[in-house]
């Protein structure tokens, strides 16, 4: 290798470069490619450094002395500076993470029940004061707790494949989801002997398709009683007497005769609009009632399908649809809003008072 030509030219100039190279690191990537183009092994400093030997004695001794003077000022200006730099960078992560203690604190937005279950809440609740117990059954059910315990025969209309949802299990022909929370009657009867008292919510499902007032699932709240002595007028007081205690004492009831197989006689029951309070609405589309459950007369086959003696007993049975009750009451008019999620709609029963 040729000696440079004038190696203290070369020294001074490199030193100067290599000042302002760190000077002018903005960072500490940038100060590591300063470090490199000033100190490394292809940087002209180093240079000089390989080209000593060369040089004669005389100028050697004076040519290396300064070298290293030039390295040690390079390596303590490129120390100077990373220390800036990473303070800098350790100020700027503390000022990001740093925490003020006077700010106020973030509010937890509290969710909110469903109105669907704020009404069943409120419809069990009724009951359980009147001394009713909560009673659940599955959702799957059987033929027999479905329809026949229920005084369905196999060609009612009301288990054709049209209603009725059935499950395809393989070696479980009998399987389908309740159409009725109906069914729960039968599961609690075959389990306890009267006096029966008991209120049962719970999710049923019909083949429909979903339009303003029909989905294919939805909500009832199953009542039945059985006892010695019943009759009709507790079917009519208890209802009244419900219905008082849910929309307002000066609510009234109507019962128009209606057709289940598994109660005798069978009615369906209405009760004055809550909203015009009889004298005619959008609400109850002008009629003054709105309808609200089927209800009956225990039929005798159905006790006797649990093994209750029907000339001992008798009881009456009712199933209230919970969207039916909650349209009205939060003037909801399309029964999809209850299922579609929208935190826009679920939001507006935030605080909505539920009892129990
Ligand atoms: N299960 C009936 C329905 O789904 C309602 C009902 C319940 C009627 C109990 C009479 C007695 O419509």
């Amino acid at each position: 290798m040729t000696p440079p030509s004038d190696p203290h030219a070369i020294l001074d100039a490199e030193l100067l470069r290599g000042r302002e190279l760190v000077a002018a690191a903005g960072s500490l990537e940038a100060l590591e490619e300063a470090e490199t183009s000033a100190l490394g092994r292809k940087a002209p400093l180093a240079g000089v450094q390989r080209s000593l030997g060369e040089l004669p004695d005389d100028v050697r001794r004076e040519v290396g002395r300064r070298t290293n003077e030039v390295r040690e000022a390079l390596r303590a200006a490129v120390a100077d500076r990373r220390g800036e730099l990473e303070a800098a960078r350790d100020a700027s992560l503390a000022l990001a993470d740093r925490i003020d203690v006077t700010l106020p604190g973030r509010r937890l937005r509290p969710g909110s029940l469903n109105p669907l279950t704020i009404v069943e809440y409120q419809i069990v609740d009724v009951f359980t004061r009147m001394g009713y117990r909560v009673v659940e059954g599955p959702e799957i059910e059987t033929d027999w707790y479905n329809f026949q315990a229920l005084n369905i025969p196999p060609d009612h209309p009301a288990r054709s494949e049209k209603d009725t949802l059935f499950l395809d299990v393989p070696g479980n022909p009998d399987l389908l989801l309740r159409t009725e929370t109906s069914a729960i009657q039968i599961r609690t009867m075959e389990q306890q002997q009267p006096p029966v008292y008991v209120i049962a919510p719970g999710r049923v499902f019909r083949q429909d398709t979903p339009d303003p007032t029909h989905t294919p699932v939805f909500h009832q709240v199953e009542g039945l009683a059985v006892d010695e002595g019943i009759t009709m007028a507790d079917l009519k007081g208890t209802l009244a007497s419900f219905a008082r205690a849910m929309f307002g004492e000066d609510t009234r009831i109507r019962f128009i005769p209606d057709f289940f197989p598994f109660v005798e006689p069978g009615v369906e029951l209405a009760v004055t609009c809550f909203v015009c309070h009889g004298t005619g609405c959008r609400t109850c589309k002008q009629e003054g009632w709105i309808e609200l459950a089927g209800a009956g007369m225990v039929h005798p086959n159905v006790l006797r399908a649990v093994g209750y003696d029907p000339e001992r007993y008798t009881g009456f049975a009712f199933g209230m649809g919970i969207e039916r009750v909650a349209m009205p009451v939060f003037g909801i008019s399309d029964i999809r809003l209850f299922y579609d999620n929208d935190v826009r709609f679920l939001g507006q029963f935030e605080g909505v008072a539920a009892a129990r």
